[in-house]
This record gives structure tokens, sequence and C-alpha cells, in this order.
């Protein structure tokens, strides 16, 4: 990037950091201090860093910090996802992004988040816990974003607007335009969530990176790679929002065990889209199966691996398929969601278990 595109972050960004967060040194790890690439390792003795010389109890360098920024797996990264190396951040999940996030731009008791529901709860848990204000704007009817009210009711204090596509819970992605005309218009950063974005089929927002300075795009290797208990998500921005949520972090926040496994998953690319594929399609014969229940009044149309299911009596159903070992979620207390459940879209076995039971219980209701 040449030196007016590093101007046009900077004039961009640095206001709306916390002014402690600009100034912050951080943490220099014994990793920080000496860096060397792969193969050199077996070459150098390491007394740096206090670990177990004598190695870990289980095969495997374990008894090793893990590289602190995650190299090896980013470079990868980069080249699947089209970006650079450093416009990539890597946390524990992306709710470590979530939370780094708010925690870098919002000053306690005087900034806000502002957050659209129904939405994914972890935005607004996540500012309670910093003490940042949450202006909610509910979705409209169509789930999609409000754009005239946000820009209207957003000034200099909101720094983080939270767009959720495909939204957590009603499963549909917000219209492209709306989306690029609230990154034109809002003040301060605008994350868009892509957690479920694998299964839409909608390009994803990254390529938008360089255009923007403002934006930033989560993921996550938990939902259509299937690695939920690794704890892996991303954020793509520009080098100086990456920069300062890597200021921030903790020094090893993604362990060994996770950037070798994730690097070994990325090599199965076509299976988890094989995969993605199936869940589609299985997405399609559930929807069409509850639609045919007289106990689901509405099953909203989803672009993720999910449904939102309206129902006659959402908490009675919850609580009877509990009762038979089914859990699925109940989300009928959101704005929006009355009587809804969302149910994640599962294999043949658990379709046919869940609409035995639906079907049961019409008969005994
Ligand atoms: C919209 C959304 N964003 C983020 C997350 C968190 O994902 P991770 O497992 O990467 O922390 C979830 C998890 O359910 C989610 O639904």
């Amino acid at each position: 990037m040449d030196e007016k595109g590093i101007d046009f972050i900077k004039n961009r960004i640095a206001p709306l950091v916390r002014p402690n967060i600009l100034a912050l040194k951080p943490y220099a790890s014994a990793r920080d201090e000496f860096q060397l690439g792969g193969d050199q390792i077996a070459d150098h003795l390491f007394l740096d860093a206090n670990e177990n010389s004598l190695g870990a109890p289980i095969p495997g360098n374990y008894h090793r910090y893990p590289d602190p920024h995650q190299l090896a797996l980013k470079q990868l990264l980069a080249i699947q996802r089209g970006v650079q190396a450093d416009q990539i951040f890597l946390g524990n999940g992306s709710d470590e992004a979530i939370d780094l996030l708010i925690r870098a731009f919002c000053i306690p008791d005087k900034d806000y988040i502002v957050v659209l529901p129904p939405t994914y709860g972890m935005y607004g848990v996540q500012a309670a816990i910093q003490g940042a204000g949450i202006l909610k704007i509910p979705l409209l009817p169509d789930f999609t974003p409000d754009v005239e009210a946000i820009l209207e009711r957003t000034d200099a204090r909101h720094k983080l607007l939270f767009l959720c596509s495909p939204n957590n819970p009603s499963g549909n992605c917000f219209p492209r335009e709306k989306v690029c005309a609230l990154l034109e218009g809002f003040r301060g950063i605008v994350v868009v969530d892509e957690a479920y974005q694998d299964f839409s089929g909608e390009a994803s927002y990254c390529d938008l990176i360089e255009k923007y300075p403002n934006l930033v795009v989560l993921q996550t290797f938990s939902k259509a790679w299937g690695l939920a208990g690794l704890r892996l998500g991303m954020a793509f921005s520009n080098p100086m929002v990456v920069q300062i949520l890597d200021k921030i972090k903790y020094p090893y926040n993604v362990n060994s065990a996770t950037l070798e496994l994730v690097q070994a998953a990325m090599g199965q690319a076509s299976v988890v889209r094989a995969q993605v594929d199936r869940l589609i399609a299985a997405r399609v014969e559930l929807a069409s199966a509850l639609q045919a229940l007289p106990c689901v009044t509405h099953v909203y149309p989803s672009a993720a691996n999910f449904l939102l299911v309206q129902v006659r009596n959402a908490d009675a159903i919850y609580a009877y398929l509990c009762a038979q070992g089914i859990v699925v979620r109940n989300r009928s207390k959101e704005l929006l969601c009355e009587n809804c459940l969302r149910i994640t879209v599962g294999d043949a076995a658990a379709h046919e278990k869940l609409i035995t039971a639906l079907k049961l219980y019409e008969t005994t209701a």
C-alpha cells in the first residue's frame, strides 16, 4: 500500500480508537523478542521462555509456546481468502474478535455499539462487560437493516455497528446495497459478521476491505468448517485495525493444537465444500418437512445452517422436545421472533427424529 493509502486509513481509524489503546506499548513475549522460521528452530537452544525443557507428556511440540503472530496459518489463509496476511487477525473464536473490537474502540460509560435486534447476543454481552452503551435499532419486519434510522440516530459516540449477515437468528442475508450504504454513511467501524456466509452462496465482504477502511469482516472455523471445538475465528480488515487488535490480545491467544489442526483441515477444503452442499440440501428438506406440520405456522427462508421456525406455542414445544431428548433454541423472547424456535440443520436421522416427535406432539397436544 502506498503512503496515501496508509494516511487515508490512519485519518479514518485513529480518531475512533481509544487514546489509551493507541498509546499502549504491548507486552513483548519471549517469541516476540526472538523469532525464527520453521526449520531453523531445531538448530537453536531455547532457554528464554521458562518452558519445560524436558518436553510434554504427550507426543508433539506442546512444551513450546505457539507463534504469537500465527504467521504460517495467516499465510495459508491469505492465499485462500485473497487478502494480505497483515489484513488478518486470528482469535480464540470470532467471539474474541468481537470482545477486542469493543475494548479497542469503546470508552466505558461514553461510547456505544449499535446492534440490530434480533441478532447474535454476544455483541451486547461484550459491550455490557466493557461498560459501553448499546443502541438497539430493530431490523425491519423483513429482517433487513433500517439504514435511514441507523444513520439518523447515530453520531460520533457510536463507534461500532454490528451487521450479522446471514443474521442469527433470522437466517437471511442483508441486501448488499444496504451494507454498502452503511459502510459509506456510518462514522464508526462497520463489523460484518459472516459466521454463516459459507451456507449463503453470497460473496464475502472481504473483497471490500481495501475500499472501506472502516470495514471489519468476521469469519469462523466453528460453522461450515466443523471445528467449533478448536476455537478459531478471524477478523479481516486493514493493517491498522489488525495491529490494534493484535496489540491488546493475549500474547498466545491461539494454541498450538488449534494452529496445527486448522492448517491440516485447510487441506480438506473440498470435503468441507461437499458437507456444506449436503447441509444446504438438508436445509431445504427440513424446511419442507416442517412446513407440512400443523403446529408450524411459518418457516423463514434461510441462508445459514439453521432455520427460524414459528410455531403455535414455542414454550410448550420447546419443553416437549427437551423431554424427548431433542434440544433446539427457543428464540421466542427476541424481538420479531414471537413463538419462534431456531433449529440447526442436521442429518437425515436427526430430522426424522425431530419430525416424528413433532407429529406425535400434534396428536397428544
Ligand atoms: C453470528 C455469530 N457470530 C459469531 C459466533 C461465534 O463464533 P465462534 O465460535 O467463532 O466464537 C456465533 C456463534 O454461534 C454466531 O452465531
